[in-house]
């Protein structure tokens, strides 16, 4: 059952309204001046609708309105006004109001205007939970003691409301992090936007960030709210920072200082509340240096600065995400359940990964297409992946036959690059030839002569 606040300082109004709401199935609670009114609103019980008068004594209804608004965003307020208000009425939809409705109510308007509100109410709820669903399936996978690391400080960094700047190489999980950071704060029921600095050529950088008005440049046919309005109340993730010119950087830098801005050719100054999450794969210490990215901007955007690990930094992380990677995207696919042998896996954790985690998923998505059957063997890897003999062909007995296998192939590999010389080869590995022959026997290779 839905609880509606009922404020306004007449009480007839008020006594009236309880009456009919009340007959609807409503629960109603009522509230004579803005000032009770907020003092009522509990915040572990949040009435779903609030019906506000403007002319109220004291704190009047666009103020009471302002500050429920931004305490408690998601409570939807209609107003209702009188016959001498109703401009301002029109007004107060844009600090957040629902609706209005002007007096003398007529009962069918007030539920007309109820039902709307809670229902368009419910929808950004369930929108807002599948947001948060969505973001919660997208985990930081990993126990090395670097992501530990660094999931320790995201889970201190994000309850603030703190600039970060995330840094790391391609493909180390730059984006995942932002939007980690996002889930864990408090601003997570608000929207998350992600600007690729790169991807905007530089004369549209300003407007898609700040927005335009309607002529403010040739194609500005309408009015465009930029990236920095639509993150209004949650977070902005600024990708590839250091591509954005000196002069867009100055004005991100003023938005941080001042928490407003303008549009593109407005004179309307426009007050935002905004985090600011920025990542890069320079190394901006160095852009800096070069005069190419603005040294105040940098202190400012590192005030929590995190640092994403490569994956060769963390091969131990390696079997966890080719798991987990291989097992959603059979599911995606809707292919039978797929799995690295052990020399495959082998060969995984071998790689130096350059594109680090992106490069490790795109393989797996590969993989797991072309390979038939339900294993994916050392043999399916990319040849440079493929680590040599016992290890990449028969599963592996024993850590004596492992070695073996390893001697083996080592000695082929050795042998064929020292043109099947022995006593070069021998050289070359620091042993005497005799002992090379006999392994030779032992091993029974075949030394193959030129
Ligand atoms: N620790 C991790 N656990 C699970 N998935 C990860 C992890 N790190 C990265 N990924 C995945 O790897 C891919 C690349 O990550 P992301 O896009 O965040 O990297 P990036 O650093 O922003 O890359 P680029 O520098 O290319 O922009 C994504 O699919 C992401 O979900
Ligand atoms: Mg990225």
């Amino acid at each position: 059952m839905a609880r509606i606040l009922i404020v306004d300082d007449e009480e007839g109004i008020r006594t009236s309204l309880v009456g009919v709401l009340e007959d609807e199935g409503f629960e109603a609670l009522t509230a004579p001046s803005g000032e009770q009114a907020l003092a009522s609103i509990d915040a572990d019980e949040l009435p779903d609708l609030v019906l506000l008068d403007i002319a109220l004594p004291g704190r009047d209804g666009v103020e009471v309105l302002r500050e429920i608004a931004t305490r408690w965003r998601e409570v939807p307020v209609v107003m209702m006004s009188g016959h001498g208000n109703v401009e301002t009425a029109v007004k107060t939809t844009k600090y957040g109001a629902y609706d209005f409705i002007e007096k003398p109510l007529s009962i069918d308007k007030v539920l007309l205007t109820v039902e709307h509100a809670l229902e368009q109410s419910r929808l950004s709820r369930e929108n807002r939970d599948l947001r948060i669903q969505a973001l919660r399936a997208q985990e930081i996978l990993g126990s090395s003691e670097a992501i530990s690391a660094l999931v320790e400080q995201i889970r201190l960094a994000a309850p603030t409301n703190g600039w970060a700047l995330i840094t790391g190489e391609n493909g180390t999980g730059k984006e995942l992090v932002a939007r980690r950071l996002h889930l864990e704060s408090r601003r997570v029921a608000g929207p998350f936007v992600a600007v690729n600095c790169a991807a905007i050529p530089e004369e549209l950088i300003e407007s898609e960030l700040f927005g335009h008005e309607k002529g403010a440049f040739t194609g500005a046919h309408s009015r465009k709210r930029g990236q920095f309005e639509l993150a209004h109340g949650g977070t902005i993730f600024l990708d590839e920072v250091a591509d954005m010119s000196l002069m867009t950087q100055a004005k991100v830098l003023r938005i941080l200082q001042e928490q407003s801005f303008m549009r593109v050719g407005g004179g309307e100054t426009l007050n935002i509340d905004v985090r600011v999450i920025a990542a890069t794969n320079k190394i901006l210490e160095q852009e800096i240096q070069r005069g190419s990215f603005r040294e105040d901007l940098y202190y400012r955007l590192a005030v929590i600065p995190l640092r994403v690990p490569s994956l060769r930094e963390r091969r131990e992380d390696i079997p966890v995400l080719a798991r987990t990677f291989v097992a959603q995207c059979c599911e995606a696919s809707q292919l039978p359940a797929k799995a690295f042998t052990p020399a495959a896996m082998e060969g995984l954790c071998a790689h130096d990964w350059p594109g680090n985690v992106r490069e490790l998923r795109n393989l797996v998505e590969r993989l797991v297409i072309m390979t038939p059957g339900t294993e994916i063997d050392a043999a399916d890897l990319p040849t440079p992946m493929r680590v040599p003999g016992a290890l990449a062909s028969e599963p592996v007995r024993s850590l004596g036959d492992a070695r073996r296998g390893f001697e083996r192939d080592f000695l082929v590999s050795r042998l064929s690059e020292n043109g099947w010389n022995i006593t070069r080869t021998a050289e070359v590995i620091g042993i005497a030839r005799e002992s090379l022959s006999r392994k030779i026997k032992s091993h029974e290779i075949e030394v193959e002569r030129g």
